[in-house]
């Protein structure tokens, strides 16, 4: 575990080498951000979006939370889809989760903790309208895995049905929806679904 010493340490010496490369790397920072993807993922420490995807500041707009799940009635979701959607006008929502996670293996596990039961909900859902499909997988991990998978691509699914998303597709905002899923025993991430507006018929 770093230290807070080591932690400010770092922060210094990562500022002056992008000085070093640009001394108006911050000035430019500070004028405002125009990221073209917004990025909800899971809160996992693993799965760090700007460092994976080899990303900047500035180029994602971030909402993370456990098990990377769209809630409908999520102020804080809501609030960063409409900002980023309506006036960042991002041209991609990548909703990333990933394998070992365990907002997902909690909802296997069917975990009734205080907030943690309720919020993970979404997937022991998931969980049971898919459990004869996955019984079918031999370990519990590639059950959670694959759990995992079908969380994204529901979750994607909802975000196309959100007044939020439509509104944008209706005044013709080229919007793309991705689920996308990290695997950290390989570092590499694959897509599992794409939404694109050109082939939907509310886009025409
Ligand atoms: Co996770």
């Amino acid at each position: 575990m770093k230290s807070f010493d080591q932690m400010f340490l770092a922060n210094r010496s990562w500022a002056q080498a992008k000085l070093q490369n640009d001394k108006e790397y911050f000035t430019r920072l500070s004028k405002g951000q125009s990221p073209k993807y917004l990025w909800i993922g899971c809160s996992d420490s693993r799965v760090p979006e700007t460092e994976i995807t080899g990303s900047g500041p500035g180029e994602l707009f971030v909402h993370r939370n456990i098990a990377n799940l769209v809630h409908s009635n999520d102020e804080s979701l809501l609030s960063v889809l409409k900002y980023a959607v309506d006036y960042l006008k991002v041209k991609h929502i990548v909703v990333c989760g990933h394998c070992n996670c365990g907002g997902v293996k909690a909802a296997f596990d069917g975990l009734e903790d205080e907030h943690l039961g309720e919020w993970i909900g979404d997937i022991k859902s998931t969980y049971m309208s898919n459990k004869s499909g996955l019984s079918e997988i031999d370990s519990d991990m590639a059950k959670i895995n694959r759990l995992a998978e079908i969380s994204v691509v529901k979750q994607v699914d909802k975000l196309a049905e959100f007044d939020i998303v439509k509104n944008a597709w209706k005044r013709k905002q080229r919007l793309f929806i991705h689920g996308w899923m990290f695997n950290i025993s390989s570092g590499e991430l694959n897509t599992l679904k794409e939404v694109n507006p050109d082939e939907l018929p509310e886009f025409q």
